[in-house]
């Protein structure tokens, strides 16, 4: 029998520390990322962002924006698609530790974008193939080659989206370094878990999170989850609940349309 698909994204700000302005993982949240995967029941399709990996370094140079024609912009690309490139092999070590086999797919060799929302020749292949060989295609946010900008920042959030659309899982989660969306500002110990989110939720969030990174934080990933509730159960949960939705337990905040 076919098996159910799960597709999770592991957030920037779940694999490394992401307040550190250079490269730093979470040792502890990637190891129990591998125990947590190590499941036969799902198939499963695994996105992760780039948290301190990548967005300082895009931000001080622009890369959201597009190609300026500066030597440093030009420097700070190759450096940024490196850095993005070490943590995903960081990740896939973790994952291969537990005896889970891999296949990473890099947007920058394999993707063109449209502006940073639109990936135009999306290598559903890759993806199809790795299934077939029982191995977790494993892709992440990345410094993309882009028609309309010359490079562009293609967000795990969107590639979530798109996998969403075409694979329609039976969950699609982001998991971050908070159990859900906060009603608040999540430092605030008055602020409560919401258990249902939708679009309005944005309208109403703290302000404290706005342009947060170089993908539009919170809000870019409010935007392209409620689009997936149209494909799949979209959650925004944490690692320690993730587990649960193997049993088919979620909890979380629950988007919907
Ligand atoms: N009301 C809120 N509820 C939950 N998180 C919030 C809220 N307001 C702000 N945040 C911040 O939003 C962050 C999640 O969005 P962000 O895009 O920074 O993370 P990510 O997607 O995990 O990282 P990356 O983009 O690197 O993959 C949380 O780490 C938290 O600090
Ligand atoms: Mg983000």
């Amino acid at each position: 029998m076919k098996k159910e698909m799960v597709i999770v994204k592991f957030g920037g700000s779940l694999i490394t520390d992401k307040s550190s302005d250079k490269p730093k993982i979470n040792r502890l949240h990637l190891e129990a990322i591998g125990k947590i995967l190590n499941q036969k029941n799902y198939d499963l399709i695994v996105v992760h962002g780039a948290g301190s990996f990548g967005h300082p370094i895009a931000k001080k140079f622009g890369i959201a924006t597009g190609l300026d024609g500066s030597h440093g912009q030009e420097k700070a690309i190759k450096e940024t698609r490196e850095q993005v490139q070490e943590l995903n092999n960081i990740l896939c070590n973790y994952m291969n530790a537990e005896g889970i086999s891999t296949a990473s797919i890099a947007p920058s060799s394999t993707m063109t974008t449209n502006g940073p929302k639109e990936i135009i020749d999306f290598p559903f292949e890759l993806f199809d193939r790795a299934l077939k060989e029982n191995k977790i295609p494993v892709t992440f946010g990345d410094v993309t080659q882009d028609e309309k900008q010359g490079i562009s920042i293609l967000s795990g959030d969107i590639l979530m989206m798109e996998l969403t659309k075409y694979y329609e899982p039976l969950y699609s989660i982001f998991v971050m370094d908070h159990p859900g969306v906060y009603d608040g500002d999540p430092n605030n110990p008055d602020s409560k878990i919401k258990s249902i989110i939708n679009i309005e939720t944005i309208k109403n969030l703290n302000s404290n999170q706005k342009g947060a990174d170089v993908t539009g934080g919170l809000v870019g990933k409010i935007e392209c989850a409620v689009e997936m509730a149209n494909y799949s159960e979209t959650w925004i949960t944490n690692l320690d609940l993730l587990k649960g939705f193997f049993d088919k337990k979620p909890l979380g905040s629950k988007v919907v349309l």
